[in-house]
């Protein structure tokens, strides 16, 4: 199975981007100006001080335990390099660069793929290492009470990249308390700046040690600190809940439409910026929406989906109702084929 395919690859030029699960509203003012601002002074090195500071006090946890890297993606990678588990859990469905970077790492890795309904059970008491999303991508299913996961001797990693304007997410940021937990957030999401590459991690400030050690120097440019510095500041987490609250009822258009349709099963209750459905002939419904202009993404390239599932990012109500259009008619020509 390709663990690098990634819904940037469903785009094509003409085509609504459905596939890529980052917002496309435009950047808040304050968030370009102080990019702006950074780069009058791109000759100086980049300092983390003021970024760091600004996270911790976010998550109310101290500088020590913050770990700025180039996206939630790194710190996947550096995760892999400085751990050594003995038995590493990867639960899926679930983002496939954690798994990647495990066995890039040379690391034996054992899938625990959740089934039917993607509730979480059956991690093994012995596993050192877990990594689970929440909410997780590509399924929008939140995870409650994550934490009963954390045993001494256990690195136990909750990816919460999308956490930030999830429903009903317990994000576990706060938790300096929780024995090896590791809480990675990405800010390439909600903002719309997956090209600037901006994320962290918290953790025990002895592995953010550990984990900083493998780290390439200056792994964060002075634009990606200046944005992580004003995506967390109290300006920042005030706009964050008001793209929460827009999310609440974009969702509900999309996830009220799909569930119209006949033939389209939603899964679970979503609670992110995306919703996973199934249908029959998955591949070729994909396919007849790209040829009516849509781009969403494929669901079997995620260990314990299959061709059936298709994952649909939460765009605004009108881009929301243009899809709904052209997937009923889709749907509609695709069951009375099979008629
Ligand atoms: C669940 C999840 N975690 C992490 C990432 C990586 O995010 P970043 O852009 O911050 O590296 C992605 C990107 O799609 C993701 O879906």
């Amino acid at each position: 199975m390709n663990l690098h395919h990634h819904g940037d690859a469903e785009l094509a030029p003409g085509l609504v981007d459905l596939a890529v699960n980052v917002r496309h509203a435009p950047m808040p003012s304050w968030l370009s100006e102080s990019l702006k601002r950074s780069l009058r002074d791109l000759r100086a090195y980049p300092d983390q001080t003021r970024a760091r500071t600004a996270v911790a006090a976010h998550h109310a946890r101290t500088p020590e335990e913050v770990l700025l890297t180039a996206g939630a993606a790194e710190a996947f990678v550096l995760l892999a390099r400085a751990l050594a588990p003995r038995w590493a859990v990867v639960v899926h469905p679930q983002f496939t660069e954690p798994e990647a970077a495990l066995r890039a790492a040379g690391h034996p890795v054992e899938q625990l793929i959740l089934a039917p309904d993607f509730e979480l059970a059956g991690v093994p008491e012995a596993a050192d290492l877990v990594f689970v999303g929440n909410p997780t991508n590509p399924t929008s299913v939140a995870h409650p009470n994550l934490e009963r996961l954390a045993r001494p001797g256990r690195v136990l990693v909750v990816d919460e990249a999308f956490a930030d304007t999830a429903t009903g997410v317990e994000s576990l940021a706060h938790r300096g308390e929780v024995p090896g937990l590791v809480v990675i957030r990405s800010l390439t999401k909600t903002w719309g700046l997956a090209g600037l590459r901006v994320g962290y991690l918290l953790a025990d400030a002895a592995l953010v040690r550990d984990l900083s050690a493998v780290q390439p120097l200056w792994p964060v440019s002075a634009p990606g600190l200046a944005a992580i510095e004003a995506c967390r500041s109290p300006a920042g987490a005030a706009e964050e809940r008001r793209i929460a609250a827009d999310l609440v009822q974009d969702r509900a258009t999309l996830v009220e439409g799909l569930r119209a349709i006949p033939g389209v099963r939603v899964c679970g209750a979503p609670v992110a910026s995306f919703v996973l459905i199934e249908v029959a002939d998955g591949l070729a419904v994909r396919a007849a929406l790209r040829h009516e202009g849509f781009a969403v993404r494929r669901g079997d390239t995620f260990p314990g989906l299959g061709p059936d599932w298709l994952r649909i990012a939460v765009r605004d109500a009108a881009t929301t109702r243009a899809f709904l259009n052209a997937f009923a008619e889709v749907m509609s020509r695709s069951t009375g084929a099979a008629q």
